[in-house]
């Protein structure tokens, strides 16, 4: 997928292939042995230290962001951000497009969040006509596409399944906001590279996934179901992938209601006394911010992964950052 002597963007799950993924999951276990030691982290930082990065950031974020900076601070980058694009000229009048372009004037990389979908992908088309094109990569745009979430998703699903053959011929239940949920979008489509992979998707009838998704899979040939019996689908899943409504989405009804209060998601929470119904090598997931839909009971379960989804998330976004500007050969010299 790296296309000599042109600007490698991240912008969407749809442009990894497998051998990319695998790549990448190799890379960041690399990269996580070299810090376990000083010198090991020491070299890191020696990576990047004449390369600067920006957070572009205009959609809340706690993980993504941190482990984007902390990412950055890893390899010795700097980072500046934005987050509330009141502070920029943009509250003069400017448009994003001559602003973004304007923060490419200053770095060699930008990281961007935004609640348009397709923003990420315009505003490369658009530095790439420029002198200095830099790289984009998207960190979430809209109820669209999340694919450095999608990449630590399948990082976390292959340490897990080690043991028990990868996730060739695993069966992966996603639950909750599935037309609206991009991590879920974006995970899906990567689970297409993976032979036997099945998906059952579990949602009230309101948030089924979109067409748009469901073609994709037709077309991948991926064998997938969709359901609304939630006990069912989970004892029956290798891994569960629990997610919030997204309610930031919803459209306001005439009649002032909105859209997501109307949907009872009582019968898709995972709670303590679903357990026991569980595979024992079961991998409980969730991008988080979680609210009801995962019991914080359930933490203490081995069979939770989700905060080592968070840690896993700073390692695959050092070995992405390091793919996305060429340093990635230098992480494959002889260990420390
Ligand atoms: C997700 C997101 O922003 O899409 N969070 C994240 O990046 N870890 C999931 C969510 O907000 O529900």
């Amino acid at each position: 997928m790296v296309t000599p002597g042109k600007t490698l963007h991240i912008l969407s799950a749809d442009q990894f292939d497998r051998p990319f993924l695998d790549r990448i999951c190799d890379l960041t276990d690399t990269i996580r042995r070299y810090d376990k030691s000083k010198e090991g982290m020491v070299y890191l930082q020696s990576l990047l230290p004449h390369r600067q990065s920006m957070l572009y950031f205009t959609q809340p974020s706690t993980r993504t962001f941190l482990s984007f900076q902390s990412a950055c601070n890893i390899i010795g980058m700097k980072s500046s951000e934005i987050r509330d694009p009141s502070t920029s000229s943009e509250r003069k009048g400017e448009s994003i497009e001559d602003s973004l372009r304007t923060f490419s004037s200053y770095v060699d990389l930008i990281i961007m969040r935004s609640p348009v979908a397709g923003l990420c992908n315009r505003i490369a088309s658009l530095l790439d006509e420029t002198p200095r094109p830099v790289p984009i990569i998207n960190a979430g745009s809209g109820p669209d596409e999340h694919p450095t979430q999608a990449l630590l998703d399948i990082y976390t699903l292959k340490r897990s399944f080690r043991k028990i053959g990868g996730i060739e011929n695993k069966s992966i239940c996603m639950v909750g906001d599935l037309r609206r949920g991009r991590t879920v979008r974006s995970l899906s489509k990567l689970l297409t590279k993976y032979d036997g992979t099945k998906l059952i998707f579990a949602s009230p009838p309101e948030f089924k996934i979109g067409d748009d998704l469901r073609q994709t899979l037709v077309k991948s040939k991926i064998s997938f179901e969709e359901t609304t019996d939630f006990q069912g689908a989970i004892a029956a899943a290798d891994a569960v992938y629990m997610t919030r409504i997204q309610d930031e989405y919803d459209v306001r009804r005439e009649d002032g209601t909105s859209e997501s209060r109307s949907v009872d998601i009582s019968r898709f929470c995972l709670k303590a006394s679903h357990l026991p119904s569980l595979k024992s090598t079961c991998v409980i997931m969730h991008p988080l911010p979680r609210r009801d839909e995962l019991d914080p009971a359930i933490d203490k379960d081995p069979r939770a992964k989700y905060w080592r989804q968070e840690r896993n998330g700073m390692w695959t976004r050092v070995a992405l950052i390091t793919m996305v500007l060429g340093v990635d050969r230098n992480i494959l010299l002889p260990e420390l």
